[in-house]
């Protein structure tokens, strides 16, 4: 009997997927390989064929104020592809370089055997269960694992200036522990247990080969788009990569609720293709069942975001979001928009102090609506 002849290129294939939804944990799986292989479609057609100058984004609510600071472009990127280094084998030998990118995807061997590749990977995952108070890393040790979360809370701990402040929690999802593999730098904060809880770890070696490949990939399919969104031209070239490292996708249906009124908020959303309605709920309107009505009062278009509000202050979600036809955002949770988008911070607080005036311009009085703190 011959063997079965397994394409090349097709563990590859699948295993990029796989880690993709072990990341971002996608409702519909479907969908996102759907989505995950038609932009990795797009992309390679891109990179035959690259495209003219991006298209300016729509303008409307969310357009930055006047000129933002140098954005650093230009050849920003062969600047840091200068400073790729060549992947760590072991885990026991210490890191040689804390540059921003480490990894040069174009620069890796050939794998030989995709059945041997596969089996690794599926040999280096493994489960950590651990205990309450554990600490699943300290901040400034060797990266050794990326964990991505089963079950259990998890408070995030930075030290700066021999202070330890909570900067996040992790509630029983997510990920982390990647920025030390993917950057080779020290563990940029402490992970503790807050419960019993239960992990599945992948270790150094195998997360360098197989994300770090991929968010190479993710480079291609983004990072046009990245570079086209208003509040992220101030940042640096390396900074908008990081984004385009830890940002998800998420497919949304012609009225489908993206965010809810009044729930707490663990995500900021940019428009990738599509609109989004945002409605508040008025104290005065009310449907014949007598619940508030919602009331239009904005929209957010291709390169424009929304849900910064709840995180930047901390509240519940003031207003919710629908799509209006199909709608693709790409989507951040709230430790990475804490972590990425500090230096976007002045241009949010800017358009967050035109909310109120906005409000009070259509409604007359913000009183009519629903403080959704209550
Ligand atoms: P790493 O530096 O490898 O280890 C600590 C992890 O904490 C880090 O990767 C991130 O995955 C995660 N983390 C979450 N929030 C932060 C933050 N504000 N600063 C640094 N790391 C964070
Ligand atoms: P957030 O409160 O997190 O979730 C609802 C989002 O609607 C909010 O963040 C803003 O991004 C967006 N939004 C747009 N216009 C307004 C407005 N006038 N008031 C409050 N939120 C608004």
């Amino acid at each position: 009997m011959s063997h079965i002849q397994i394409p090349a290129g097709l563990t590859e294939l699948l295993q990029g997927y796989t880690v993709e939804v072990l990341r971002q944990q996608p409702p519909d799986l479907v969908e996102f390989a759907v989505d995950y292989f038609t932009r990795l479609r797009e992309a390679r057609a891109e990179a035959a064929c690259p495209p003219a100058a991006p298209a300016a984004p729509a303008a409307g609510l969310h357009e930055p104020g006047p000129a933002p600071a140098a954005d650093g472009d230009g050849d920003g990127d062969s600047e840091e592809e200068a400073e790729l280094e060549i992947p760590i084998p072991s885990r026991y030998n210490r890191r040689v370089s804390v540059c921003a990118e480490a990894y040069n995807p174009d620069e890796e061997e050939e794998d030989t055997d995709p059945r041997e590749q596969l089996s690794e990977v599926l040999d280096a995952m493994f489960e950590r269960i651990v205990k309450v108070e554990e600490h699943v890393i300290d901040q400034g040790d060797d990266g050794d694992n990326f964990y991505v979360i089963e079950r259990g809370t998890y408070d995030i701990l930075v030290t700066k200036d021999n202070q330890t402040r909570s900067v996040g929690q992790y509630n029983n999802r997510g990920s982390f522990g990647e920025l030390a593999l993917m950057y080779n730098t020290p563990r940029a904060a402490t992970i503790v247990a807050t419960s019993e809880g239960s992990l599945w770890g992948l270790d150094r070696v195998t997360f360098r080969r197989i994300i770090v490949k991929n968010n190479a990939k993710k480079r291609k399919m983004f990072e046009s788009f990245i570079e086209s969104v208003p509040l992220l031209k101030s940042l640096e070239v390396s900074e908008r990569m990081k984004i385009v490292d830890v940002i998800g996708e998420k497919i949304y249906k012609d009225g489908e609720r993206i965010i809810t009124q009044g729930e707490k908020a663990d995500s900021f959303y940019i428009v990738e293709s599509g609109e989004v309605r945002i409605l508040i709920k008025s104290k005065t309107k009310t449907n014949k069942e007598g619940a508030n009505q919602e009331v239009e009062i904005a929209r957010c278009r291709k390169g424009q975001y929304f849900g910064e509000l709840a995180l930047v202050t901390n509240k519940p979600r003031a207003a919710s979001a629908y799509a209006v036809g199909d709608v693709k955002c790409l989507v951040m949770d709230v430790q990475a928009f804490e972590r990425l988008l500090g230096p976007c911070m002045d241009i949010m607080k800017r358009n967050i102090s035109h909310y109120e005036e906005q409000l009070v311009k259509m409604f007359g009085s913000s009183l009519d609506l629903i403080d959704p703190g209550q």
